[in-house]
């Protein structure tokens, strides 16, 4: 496994070929996930060991790839410490209490890993015994991405309660941040105690802060989870979206990879963040609708991208979305391991 294509690329060792996965490879997409799931709902879902490992595996015996991600959510550890909260289908998650004061603070209790995460535990385990020798990606929220929905109470667009909050009361706006922070960095913490050799760290809509806010508001709560699974021996991939300016800071967050999206060529940003860090990236998802011969000349472009930084991982620029046919994600992998074999 230590010597898996996608743990070397990883580690920037040379490799085989490239490995690649997909944010969200498990979901929608997949009739196979649809009929498990139908009835069930998502927080629930996450819960029952047996049927995350069936979830988690599907996408590794459809597509081929590299490494299994853990089928979870971010929002799953706020629902283990009994914040009231929900998953609502083709909306996202939904917070019963938005965070607007310090009261509101204390829905963010500290975590019990044993008592809070049991069922983690117990799936993680039990899914690295049927992956063998293929990677468990484990992976987190970031306190900022994690708190915007805490904030609005769902979904935003221009995060304007949460910045209203960042800059109107930063007291308040860094307590929530770091209570966000222990939240998830026990999360990880969880998941690579029962066997995931590899974390990834969601910030998606971090890409709607300038570098500087990044800096000062955002940053110290984001290094806090990445230093707190640092010794674990396990690669930090850390991952936004529209984080072009920021990819930098977001490398010195204390990554080992940064996951890059469409915007930024992957040596581009291997350039911004230095030699010390492999990318991950970068397809743009919408391309997966366009005919064949563009993706393919776009895959190409991207692994040529990729040859010319220390380590590549080959994913999306950001997740699997549900409209898209397998076959062709089956048809990437096949390339990406073809037209990278060395
Ligand atoms: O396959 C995987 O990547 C593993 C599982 C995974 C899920 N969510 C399952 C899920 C992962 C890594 C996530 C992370 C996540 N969750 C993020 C960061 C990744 C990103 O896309 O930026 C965010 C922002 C969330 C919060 C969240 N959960 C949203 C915005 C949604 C979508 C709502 C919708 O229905 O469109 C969810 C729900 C969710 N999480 C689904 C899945 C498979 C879909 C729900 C369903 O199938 O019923």
């Amino acid at each position: 496994m230590q010597d898996s294509d996608f743990l070397r690329a990883a580690r920037r060792e040379p490799v085989s070929h490239t490995p690649v996965w997909f944010m969200r490879q498990a979901g929608r997409a997949l009739p196979e996930y649809r009929k498990v799931r139908a009835g069930i709902p998502m927080l629930e879902s996450c819960t029952r060991p047996d049927l995350v490992t069936e979830i988690t595996l599907q996408p590794v015996r459809r597509y081929g790839v590299d490494a299994a991600v853990f089928f979870s959510d971010i929002m799953v550890p706020l629902k283990a410490i009994g914040v009231d909260l929900e998953i609502v289908p083709d909306v996202g998650p939904v917070i019963a209490n938005p965070v607007r004061d310090a009261s509101g603070l204390e829905q963010v209790r500290p975590l019990d890993p044993e008592a809070d995460l049991g069922f983690v535990t117990e799936a993680v385990r039990q899914l690295v015994g049927e992956l063998g020798a293929t990677p468990l990606i484990g992976f987190g929220g970031a306190p900022f991405t994690v708190a915007s929905y805490l904030i609005e109470g769902g979904p935003s667009k221009n995060h304007e309660k949460t910045k209203a909050m960042m800059h109107g009361a930063p007291e308040l706006f860094a307590a929530l941040l770091d209570r966000l922070a222990d939240l998830t960095a026990g999360f990880l913490k969880v998941q690579i105690e029962a066997g995931a050799s590899v974390v990834q760290l969601f910030d998606s809509w971090v890409g709607a802060l300038s570098p500087r806010d990044y800096q000062r508001y955002v940053m110290p709560h984001s290094t806090k989870v990445l230093d707190a699974v640092a010794g674990l021996g396990v690669p930090r991939i850390h991952f936004g979206v529209g984080t072009g300016e920021l990819l930098p800071l977001m490398a010195a967050a204390g990554a080992d990879v940064v996951g890059v999206d469409w915007r930024v060529p992957l040596d581009e940003a291997s350039r911004r963040i230095g030699p010390e860090f492999a990318v991950q990236g970068n397809l743009d998802p919408a391309v997966v609708f366009a005919p064949w011969p563009v993706i393919e000349a776009r895959v190409r472009e991207i692994l040529a991208d990729g040859a010319k930084t220390p380590g590549h991982i080959f994913n999306l620029g950001h997740g699997v979305l549900p409209e898209m046919d397998p076959d062709v994600l089956t048809r990437i992998v096949e390339l990406v391991h073809e037209a990278s074999a060395r």
